[in-house]
Parts: structure tokens; C-alpha cells; sequence
């Protein structure tokens, strides 16, 4: 007995030993101080300098946040189709001068003629690529019913005005950035194959050549001549829909004219000394944004070292708990009950919590992930602005994957999303973000699909603080997060906020994943020996987040993402 002792207890002495306890400083790697671009009264922040300098340009003329929303957003589709849309969908969250909130929905829905087993063979077997690429991929189009609703409602200057500028950059053309060549020539073969024929995007560029897009230009007059109806119907619809059916879609005339962006409540919650305005459903992002930061609240993160693994674990935790209910809970609110004020009160965060300890981690559920590779991080785009006035917004918008279906409306100028890949084709199978969905996000008619996109405004002591968002599919949501903890508990500026290395956990699968550079060995080595599984295989960017931090003198900082080609400009 005695001897077994001893043994148990040299066998302990040996364990500790192999892992020995190491510093969090010693983790840390270091990061020069990066100054950011301050503007004294109005600022717009996006992925490309020509749309933030198009939106700078409305306010200048005496436009107000909504109506450089309405030029940004459409100056995107000119400048970045990657992501820039207007056969697209998005969420905008705003909060006025006088301190209303606000949020519209422009997602996507699905046609009338879907439903849930439409991408099943007569096996029951999931075909994953008719919901990402081609005409059954596609979902009815939401941007331009939202930019008209976000008009009448609050715009000041006439939509001509407002598109003017936007109209002129597609015919002038604008000049390419290596980025944006190297793209082109990655997918200049793809868009052939999936359309059969040559287009603008399908040529070879160099950086610094001006691409011009005279179909865009047209069809944006159309819309100036002929409001809403210059989209959903008429020659546009028109062209629109035989397009989609030639590519084996099922969108029709009527699925287009009957599209309307909706009026949501927004989603917003208390985090320490911060009050949360974001994306309720059919977006994920607010709920599971707050879920997060609920679970993380009692914890004094402001003592922890920043990207430490203490840091790491409690926010891997959280998100592993969060994206878990996501998947159970969350869905289009016209289709489903969602228990909002449940999934969100801090009893349930505390209650959720409970079994989570710094010593190992906890294991995701047994549901087989499968052969899951998810981490598309680019696409989407988001863009922040606040006015001269005080007006905030958040807009997140995009295609879903990158040039979305790849379907290009040649005669038109834009490429069509392929959002439908958003919603649980089969439930309890992963989409293209690893994402698994239930129930709740089942396929519908005339439903839309599940998203994570976290358009964000933060106020401090009642007053506005913060504009924030990225692309990134599922990784938008843990962005968003540690960009307002870098700000709020890391004291950063808001350009080394968007700067800083990011980590994405989403429950399944089941692993850890790091940006590259911004991570030592050390750091990973320590969290693995707690039982976190880190993927050291996948190391994409993650997010790509542009923000606008108001400072205590009124001033505005802006945070315009290193990794592209995003702009902050203001006056
Ligand atoms: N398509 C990405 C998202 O909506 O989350």
C-alpha cells in the first residue's frame, strides 16, 4: 500500500513537471503602437478607399449618415464585388442623433418554391454544392429593398444625389489593387466555367488598371429613374430571373416584386459599463454576441494579459457554449419562437458557466463534425459611419461566399449571392462555415436564412462610443468580441483594436483557431496540454473589422482593418 503510494506520488511530481507553469507575459508577442486616422466631426470606414471617400463626399454635401450609407453601400458593389452587392442582403443597426435605435433586415429569403429537402437526393443525401453554387444556390435579393427603406425613412437628400456619384465611378472605373488582381485571376476561370461566357471579371488585369463597369451603371440609373421597381421589376427583374432559371434556379417574377426589407427590434444588453446595440435574428450575431460577453462578465478580464491563455480559454469557453445554442435556438423570427430574453438574461450566462474551469477544457458534445473546413474569413463586408450630426451606423452586407454563387448578371453588372447555403439544407450537417444549424433554420419558403452577421453600436454613459463590424461568416461574431474587448478592457486605439492577432472557437468542431504570426508555440502548446484541440493546419485572417471609436472629446478614431485594403476617411 505504502509502496503504491510513494508511486503515486513521484508519478504526480513527474506530471507537474512535464508541464511546467509558465509565465503569460512570456506568451506575449509584442506589437508596435499604431496611430489612427482622427476626424473632428464625421468619418466612414470600409473596405475600399473609393466607397469611404464616395460616402465622405454625400456628408460633405450636407447628407447625413443614411444617405452615405445609401452611396457606400452601392459604391461597394462598384469597387468590391467580392462582397459589395446588390444581388446580395445585409443588416443595418443605427442609432440617431437623438439616441433612437434602430435595425433593418435586407437578408436574403428563400423563393417561394423552396423547401427543406431541396438540396436532398432521393437517398435523403445532401448535395453540398447546389446550395453554394449555380441557380438553386441563389436567394432572393435584398440590398436594394434596403437601401430604399432606409431612405424613406431616414434619408435627406434625393436618391439621384445620393447615387450620382456612384453611377459616375462605374463608368469612369476605378484602379485595381493587387488584391483585388490576384482575386480576379483566381476566380476569372471559375466565373467562366459557372456562366459559360467572358465577362469584365473574367479578364487579366494588372494592378493599377482601371476597371470600368458600364452594366452597373445602367442598371443603378434604372433604379434612380424607377425607385425599388427599377430592381425588383421591370427589365431588371426581368433579366433577373431568366438568368436565374437558365442556371437551374427556381426564383421567380413574383418572389422579386413581393420582397420586403423589415424593421427589427435590435438586440441590446448592459456588458460591464457598456450598452450593446446589435443584429437581433434572423442574425445570430447580437444573441450570441451577448450570450458571450454575459459568460465573461463576472470575470476581471482587465487584469488578464491580453491574448494570454487564461484570456483564450475563458472567451473559447463562452464561445463554445454560445454557437452551441445557436444552433438549437436560432432562425428567421417571422418562422420561429426564439427565447431571446432567456438565451440573454445573466442568470442563464452564470448557469451555462457553471462547469467551466481554467484547469481543462470542456469537451464540445459528441455530434461528429465531420470533414469540416469552414473558415472562409473574407467575404461579407462591413462598413462604419457616423455624421457631422451624431448619426451612427453599422452595416454588414454581403454575398455569403466569396463572389457568392459565382453567377454574374452580365447585362446587369452584379453577381447573385449564394445565402441559401446559410440556412441547414439537412439539419445537423455543417455549411460552408462548419456552421451547424437545426430545426429552427430549416429551409422555408419565403424564409430567411440564419446569419452571423454583427453590425454593432456601443454607447458609454448614454452617450455614442462605438460603430463597429467584419465579414468572416462564423468567425464575425468572436471578431466583433474581441474588438470591443481590445478597446474596452485592453485600452488599444481603435486601428490596434482591428489590428490586433484574433482566435475563433464555434463549438464544432471542436478546436481552437489562430491567425497566423500572432500566436507563439508556447501559447498553443499550453492550451493543448489543458485539453484544447488547436487546428495548427488552418490559420486563415479572421474577420476583417472596420470600426469608429468616438473619444471623450468628441473626436472620432477610426479602425480600418490591415489585412485588405480598407480606409478610414473623415473631416
Ligand atoms: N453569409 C454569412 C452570414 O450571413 O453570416
Amino acid at each position: 500500500m505504502k509502496a503504491l503510494s510513494y508511486l503515486l506520488f513521484f508519478l504526480l511530481i513527474l506530471s507537474c513537471k512535464q508541464v511546467p507553469e509558465i509565465k503569460e507575459t512570456s506568451f506575449k508577442v509584442e506589437r508596435k503602437p499604431v496611430k489612427p486616422v482622427v476626424a473632428d466631426s464625421a468619418m466612414v470606414v470600409s473596405a475600399r478607399k473609393e466607397a469611404s471617400k464616395i460616402g465622405v463626399e454625400i456628408l460633405k454635401k450636407g447628407g447625413n449618415a443614411f444617405d452615405a450609407m445609401i452611396a457606400t453601400e452601392m459604391a461597394l458593389a462598384v469597387t468590391y464585388p467580392y462582397a459589395g452587392n446588390l444581388g446580395g442582403g445585409g443588416f443595418i443597426v443605427y442609432r440617431t442623433q437623438y439616441g433612437e435605435l434602430g435595425s433593418i433586415d435586407y437578408r436574403e429569403r428563400a423563393p417561394k418554391a423552396a423547401g427543406r429537402d431541396m438540396y436532398l437526393d432521393e437517398n435523403g443525401v445532401y448535395n453540398t454544392e447546389q446550395s453554394k453554387t449555380g441557380g438553386l444556390a441563389v436567394g432572393v435579393p435584398g440590398t436594394i429593398a434596403g437601401i430604399f427603406a432606409v431612405h424613406e425613412k431616414l434619408g435627406s437628400l434625393p436618391m439621384e444625389v445620393i447615387l450620382q456619384p456612384v453611377i459616375d465611378l462605374a463608368n469612369s472605373g476605378f484602379a485595381l489593387t493587387e488584391d483585388q488582381v490576384e482575386r480576379f485571376n483566381e476566380y476569372g476561370p471559375i466565373f467562366k466555367e459557372v456562366n459559360g461566357e467572358e465577362s469584365i471579371y473574367t479578364k487579366k488585369y494588372l494592378a493599377g488598371d482601371t476597371l470600368k463597369n458600364k452594366a452597373l451603371a445602367n442598371t443603378l440609373q434604372r433604379i434612380v429613374k424607377k425607385g425599388r421597381a427599377g430592381f425588383y421589376e421591370g427589365e431588371t427583374a426581368k433579366k433577373i430571373t431568366a438568368f436565374i432559371q437558365k442556371k437551374g434556379g427556381i426564383i421567380t417574377k413574383e418572389d422579386l416584386k413581393t420582397y420586403e426589407a423589415e424593421w427589427r427590434e435590435p438586440v441590446v444588453f448592459e456588458y460591464k459599463d457598456l450598452k450593446v446595440i446589435s443584429m437581433g435574428p434572423p442574425s445570430s450575431g447580437g444573441i450570441v454576441l451577448g450570450q458571450i460577453l454575459n459568460m465573461i462578465e463576472p470575470y476581471p478580464i482587465e487584469t488578464y494579459v491580453h491574448n494570454s491563455a487564461k484570456y483564450i480559454q475563458l472567451l473559447t469557453e463562452a464561445e463554445r457554449r454560445a454557437y452551441a445554442d445557436r444552433s438549437h435556438y436560432l432562425g428567421d423570427p417571422d418562422f420561429v419562437t426564439i427565447p431571446t430574453d432567456s438565451l440573454l438574461s445573466k442568470n442563464y450566462a452564470k448557469e451555462r458557466m457553471q462547469n467551466f474551469s481554467f484547469e481543462t477544457a470542456t469537451p464540445s458534445t459528441e455530434i461528429n463534425p465531420g470533414s469540416v473546413h469552414g473558415y472562409e474569413s473574407t467575404e461579407t463586408t462591413h462598413y462604419s459611419i457616423v455624421d457631422q450630426l451624431g448619426n451612427a451606423v453599422a452595416v454588414t452586407t454581403t454575398l455569403n461566399a466569396a463572389f457568392g454563387s459565382k453567377l454574374y448578371v452580365k447585362d446587369l453588372g452584379f453577381f447573385l449571392n449564394n445565402e441559401m447555403d446559410d440556412f441547414s439544407a439537412k439539419p445537423g450537417e455543417p455549411n460552408m462555415f462548419g456552421l451547424i444549424g437545426g430545426e429552427a433554420n430549416a429551409i422555408e419558403p419565403q424564409k430567411r436564412m440564419l446569419s452571423s452577421m454583427t453590425p454593432t453600436i456601443i454607447e458609454k454613459n448614454d452617450s455614442l462610443w462605438m460603430s463597429v463590424g467584419t465579414p468572416g461568416g462564423s468567425t464575425i461574431i468572436t471578431s466583433v468580441l474581441q474588438t470591443i474587448l481590445n478597446v474596452s478592457a485592453f485600452n488599444m486605439n481603435m486601428q490596434e483594436a482591428v489590428n490586433a492577432p484574433r482566435f475563433h472557437h464555434q463549438w464544432l468542431p471542436d478546436e481552437i483557431i489562430f491567425e497566423p504570426q500572432g500566436f507563439s508555440e508556447k501559447l498553443m502548446d499550453s492550451l493543448h496540454t489543458k485539453g484544447y484541440i488547436i487546428n495548427k493546419k488552418e490559420t486563415p485572417i479572421i474577420g476583417k473589422v472596420d470600426g469608429i471609436l468616438i473619444l471623450p472629446n468628441g473626436k472620432l478614431e477610426g479602425g480600418a482593418d490591415k489585412r485588405g485594403d480598407d480606409t478610414a476617411k473623415g473631416f
